[in-house]
C-alpha cells in the first residue's frame, strides 16, 4: 500500500492542503502547530476509520465552518482508490471510496469500507483497523513510550489485545458458561426424548394392530370383489338372456336365408355342371365325326393322287414313236425303191431312144416289146410302191392323231386330278381347323367342369356352416326359460344385499386403518424426532466433553502464545535497538511486556529495567519494540512515525535516522515526522509545513 495524495479542506488549522507522496521515506517537517500530527490523523481517521466515534465528531472541522472534506489517495497493486470523509458539523461523516475513474464503489458504512480495504489489502478479516494504527502503525505522539510506564497488569492488557492473544483468555474465560449452557441444552434434550419416549413405546402394538385391520379389510375387499362379480355375472346373464331370443330370431332368419340361397347355388352349379358336360360330349362327338370326315378326305386324296400317277403312267407306257417308226423306215424303203425305179425307166427310156444302156452309143438290136414289158412291170410296181408309202403316211399321221389326242386326254385329266387334290385339300385344311376349334372347345368345358367341380368343397363348407347354425339354434333354444331368469334375478339380488353389508364393513376397517396409520405416522414422527434428539444429545455431550478438554488448553494458550511473541519480537527489538544506537546492551522483553537493556557499565553487567532508563534509552528502547511490533502486525508495509526524536540525544537522533533509512527495505512508505531537520539528508522526500 501506497499513500498518493492527501487533500483537505476546513480541517484543523488548514483552510484547504493538498500534497502528494512517495515511496521510500517521506519526512513532514514543520513548526509547532503547523499541521503535522493533523497528517496523521487524517490517515488514521480516513483508512482505517481511527478516532470515528461520536465524540470525534466536530474534532477535525476547522474553527468557524459548517463543512469539510478529508481525502486519502492510495494505491495497490497497480490500483489507485480514493477514500474520502465529509463533515459537517454535529454529523456522522460517512467514508466514501472512489475508483480511478471517480467512479464511486457501492458500500455502505464503517464496517462495509473496512471490509473492502481489509479484503483489497489482504489482510486477515478480523484485524481491527482503528486499533491496528491508533497501537501499531501510526502511534500517537509522545504516546511512544508511554505503554511502558503503565503497571504491568495494564501493559499486559494492551500488548495481549494488541497480539491477539487475549482472545484464549476470553474463549477460556467464556468456557463456564458454555459448559453450563451445555449441561442445561443436555437436560432439555433429555426431557424432549422423554416426553416422546412415553407416546411412541406402544408403536409396535399400534402397527400390530394396524396389521390386523388391514387384513380384515383386505377380506372384506376382496369378499366385496367377489360379491360385485357374481353381481355384474348376474346383470351380464341377465342381459345375455334378453339378447339371445333377438338373436335367435336373427340367426333363424339368417339360417333360412342362408338355406335358400346355397340351394339356388348348388342347382345353378349343376345345371352348369351339366351343361358343360353336355357341351363337352357334344364336342367330342362332333370330333370323332370329324376325324372320319378327315380320315375319309384323306383317302379320296390318296386315291386322286393314285389315279393321277396311274394315268401319267399310261402315258409314259404308251410310247408312239416305237410304232410310227417301222413305218416312217417302210416308207423311206419305199422311196428308195421308187429312186432305183426311175433311174432304171430313165435307162428304160433311154434304151427306147435307140441307146445301148451299156455302150451309150446307139444300138439297133433292141426289143421293144420286151422293153414295153419292163416299162409297164416298172410303172406298175413304181405305183405300188407309191400307194405303199401313201397308206404308211396315213398310218403315221393317223397314230400321231391319236397320240396328240391322248396326250390331251392325260393332261386333261392331270387337270382334273390336280383340281380334286385341291379341293380335297382346301376341305381337309377346313376339318383340320374346324378340329382344333372342336379341341379348344372341349378343352374348355373340361376347365369349365373342372372348375365347377372345385366349387363343390364350398358348397360342402357351406351346407356344414348351415348344419352348425341349426345346432346353435337349437342350443339356444334350450336356454332362456323362464326359469333360468328367475334363478338370475335371485342370485343378483342376494348378491347386491350381501355387498352392500360387507361394504359398511369395509368401510368401518377402512377408516380404522386410516386412524391407525395416522397414529403411526404421529408416533414414528415422534420416533424419528427422538433419534434425532438423542443424536443431539450424544452431540451436545461430545461437545460438552470437547468444551471441557479446550478449556483447559485455552486457559493456558493465550500466555504460551504470547511468549512466543515476546521472545520473537524482543530478539527482533534487540537486532533494532542495536542498529539504533549502536551500542552493545542486549534489550530483552520480559514477561509482563517490561523492556529490561542489559550491558556492560564500568566493568560490571548492569540490569535496568525501563523505568530506570534515560528518557532518549527509553524512547530507543520503545521505537525498537514498536518497530519489531508493525513488522510483525501489519502486512501493509506503511509505517508513521510522529515526532520519534523527542527526548533523543543528537547521537541517538542520528541513530535513529540510520536505522530508519535501514528498515525501509522492511516498509515500502514511512513517514517520519519532526520539527526539527534529523531527517532532511536521510529522506527520499521532505514537505516544509
Ligand atoms: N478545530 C480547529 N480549528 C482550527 N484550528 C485548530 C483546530 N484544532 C486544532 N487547531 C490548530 O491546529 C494546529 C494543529 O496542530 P498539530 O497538527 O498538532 O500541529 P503540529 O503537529 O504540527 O504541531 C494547532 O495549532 C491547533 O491550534
Ligand atoms: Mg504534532
Amino acid at each position: 500500500m501506497k499513500i498518493e495524495r492527501i487533500e483537505l479542506k476546513n480541517i484543523k488549522c488548514f483552510d484547504s492542503f493538498d500534497a502528494h507522496f512517495g515511496a521510500g521515506i517521506n519526512f513532514i517537517s514543520g513548526r509547532n502547530g503547523a499541521g503535522k500530527t493533523t497528517l496523521v490523523e487524517t490517515l488514521g481517521h480516513v483508512l482505517f476509520g481511527a478516532d470515528a466515534q461520536g465524540r470525534f465528531l466536530d474534532y477535525f472541522l476547522r474553527h468557524g465552518t459548517d463543512k469539510g472534506e478529508m481525502r486519502v489517495t492510495f494505491s495497490h497493486a497497480g490500483e489507485s482508490y480514493t477514500v474520502s470523509r465529509i463533515l459537517r458539523r454535529n454529523a456522522a461523516a460517512p467514508r466514501r471510496v472512489f475508483d480511478a475513474n471517480g467512479d464511486e464503489l457501492s458500500l455502505h458504512g464503517e464496517r462495509d469500507v473496512n471490509d473492502f480495504l481489509k479484503q483489497l489489502l489482504r489482510m486477515d478479516p478480523r484485524t481491527n483497523l482503528p486499533r491496528l494504527f491508533n497501537e501499531v502503525i501510526g502511534v500517537r505522539q509522545g504516546t511512544l513510550t508511554s505503554v511502558f510506564h503503565e503497571a504491568a497488569s495494564e501493559r499486559k492488557r494492551i500488548f495481549n489485545a494488541m497480539l491477539g492473544v487475549d482472545r484464549y483468555k476470553q474463549a477460556a474465560m467464556r468456557m463456564p458458561a458454555l459448559s453450563q449452557y451445555i449441561r442445561a441444552r443436555d437436560a432439555a434434550l433429555n426431557t424432549d426424548i422423554q416426553v416422546r419416549a412415553s407416546h411412541t413405546q406402544d408403536l409396535e402394538e399400534v402397527r400390530a394392530a394396524l396389521k390386523d385391520v388391514r387384513g380384515r379389510a383386505e377380506q372384506l375387499g376382496g369378499r366385496v370383489e367377489q360379491l360385485q362379480k357374481a353381481s355384474a355375472e348376474a346383470d351380464a346373464a341377465l342381459e345375455r338372456v334378453a339378447r339371445s331370443a333377438a338373436a335367435r330370431e336373427e340367426l333363424r332368419a339368417k339360417l333360412f336365408k342362408e338355406q335358400a340361397s346355397l340351394a339356388a347355388d348348388r342347382k345353378a352349379h349343376e345345371q352348369r355342371l351339366q351343361l358343360a358336360q353336355s357341351g363337352k360330349e357334344a364336342a367330342l362327338a362332333e370330333l370323332a365325326q370329324l376325324e372320319n370326315e378327315i380320315d375319309s378326305a384323306q383317302k379320296e386324296l390318296e386315291a386322286a393322287h393314285a389315279r393321277m400317277q396311274q394315268a401319267a403312267q399310261a402315258l409314259a407306257d404308251f410310247s408312239v414313236n416305237e410304232r410310227i417308226e417301222p413305218c416312217k423306215k417302210e416308207i423311206t424303203a419305199c422311196e428308195a425303191r421308187r429312186a432305183v425305179l426311175a433311174q432304171r425307166r430313165e435307162q428304160l427310156d433311154k434304151t427306147a431312144a435307140g441307146i445301148c444302156p451299156l455302150l451309150e452309143t446307139p444300138c439297133e438290136k433292141i426289143d421293144f416289146g420286151i422293153l414295153k414289158a419292163q416299162t409297164d412291170d416298172l410303172a406298175r410296181e413304181d405305183a405300188a410302191q407309191e400307194a405303199r408309202a401313201e397308206e404308211l403316211r396315213q398310218k403315221v399321221q393317223a397314230m400321231q392323231r391319236e397320240d396328240a389326242a391322248r396326250r390331251d386326254a392325260l393332261a386333261a385329266s392331270e387337270r382334273e386330278c390336280a383340281a380334286t387334290l385341291d379341293r380335297i385339300k382346301t376341305r381337309k385344311m377346313k376339318l383340320d381347323a374346324r378340329l382344333h376349334t372342336l379341341k379348344e372347345a372341349a378343352m374348355e368345358k373340361e376347365r369349365t367342369i373342372a372348375a365347377a367341380q372345385a366349387e363343390r368343397p364350398i358348397l360342402d363348407e357351406r351346407a356344414e356352416q348351415i348344419r352348425e347354425t341349426e345346432r346353435q339354434l337349437a342350443l339356444m333354444e334350450t336356454d332362456g326359460g323362464e326359469e333360468t331368469l328367475s334363478n338370475l334375478r335371485a342370485a343378483q339380488l342376494k348378491a347386491h344385499e350381501e355387498a352392500g353389508v360387507v361394504q359398511v364393513q369395509l368401510e368401518s376397517a377402512r377408516m380404522d386403518c386410516e386412524r391407525l396409520e395416522k397414529e403411526i405416522v404421529r408416533k414414528e414422527t415422534l420416533a424419528e424426532e427422538m433419534a434425532r434428539l438423542e443424536e443431539e444429545r450424544t452431540g451436545v455431550q461430545r461437545v460438552g466433553t470437547m468444551s471441557e478438554t479446550f478449556g483447559a488448553m485455552l486457559r493456558g494458550a493465550g500466555e504460551r502464545v504470547a511468549a512466543v511473541y515476546r521472545e520473537k519480537l524482543g530478539r527482533e527489538a534487540n537486532r533494532i535497538h542495536r542498529a539504533m544506537t549502536g551500542e552493545n546492551a542486549q534489550l530483552t522483553w520480559q514477561e509482563d511486556y517490561d523492556i529490561v537493556l542489559t550491558d556492560v557499565f564500568l566493568g560490571r553487567e548492569r540490569v535496568r529495567t525501563f523505568r530506570q532508563l534515560s528518557g532518549g534509552e527509553q524512547m530507543s528502547a520503545a521505537l525498537a519494540i514498536r518497530l519489531a511490533l508493525l513488522k510483525e502486525l501489519s502486512t501493509l508495509g506503511l509505517a508513521v512515525f510522529d515526532e520519534p526524536t523527542a527526548n533523543l540525544d543528537a547521537q541517538r537522533r542520528e541513530g535513529l535516522a540510520q536505522m530508519l533509512r535501514s528498515v525501509t527495505g522492511d516498509f515500502s512508505q514511512v513517514f517520519v515526522i519532526s520539527h526539527d531537520d534529523t531527517f532532511d539528508a536521510m529522506s527520499d522526500s521532505v514537505l516544509e509545513l
